[in-house]
């Protein structure tokens, strides 16, 4: 049994919920799961959890700056204890960026930062137009127009892949 802490940084509350599912697949697998979010400020004690798992969502091409701070703050420790890190985005959706190898925002995200976790993962997110503001909406329905996606504004799609999503948590279980 492994204390595992995941720590998700979200605006919609999308991350969260892939936090809570990957909750649920290796607390059936007999470890023991704490979930945080990143606003909790970076001084999150890591010392006492055997693995450390960090989820964020893109917005406006970026992950946010706590996530920056969080990775800078606590580099050596994450260093020293099994960790993953996973990327959630509607760019994702499209079969050809929906790995970490082909995902540009993870590729950017691990050429800004020194940190080389064990395991990544990228998924695809959810539109919510309804939840969002005005121009977040038309912002995003641009952009899904230029890119093919879902553009009725009162579109509520989400594009992941819950089945992926259950392959990671099984692989952060196996993590050692
Ligand atoms: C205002 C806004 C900006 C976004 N910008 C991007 C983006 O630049 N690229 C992208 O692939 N997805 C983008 N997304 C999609 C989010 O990454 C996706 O909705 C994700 O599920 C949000 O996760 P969260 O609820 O945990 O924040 C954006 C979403 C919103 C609402």
């Amino acid at each position: 049994m492994a204390r595992i802490l995941l720590i998700y940084s979200t605006t919609d509350g999308h991350t969260r919920e892939i936090c809570e599912r990957l909750q649920k697949v290796m607390e059936q697998q007999g470890h023991e799961l704490t979930l945080m979010s990143i606003a909790d400020g970076p001084q999150i004690d890591l010392e006492p959890f055997d693995k450390i798992v960090l989820g964020a969502s893109i917005r406006y091409g970026k992950h946010s700056k706590m996530v920056y701070e969080f990775i800078r703050k606590n580099e050596q420790l994450l260093a020293g204890k099994p960790n993953a890190f996973f990327s959630v985005n509607v760019v994702a959706r499209k079969p050809e960026k929906n790995q970490p190898e082909t995902n540009p925002y993870l590729q950017k995200f691990l050429r800004q930062i020194s940190w080389r976790p064990d395991e990544l993962a990228v998924f695809a997110g959810k539109i919510d137009y309804p939840r969002y503001g005005f121009w977040d909406r038309q912002m995003i329905r641009l952009i899904m127009w230029m890119t093919k996606g879902p553009t009725e504004p009162d579109a509520v799609v989400d594009f992941t892949d819950w089945n992926q999503v259950d392959a990671f948590g099984r692989r952060l279980s196996r993590l050692r």
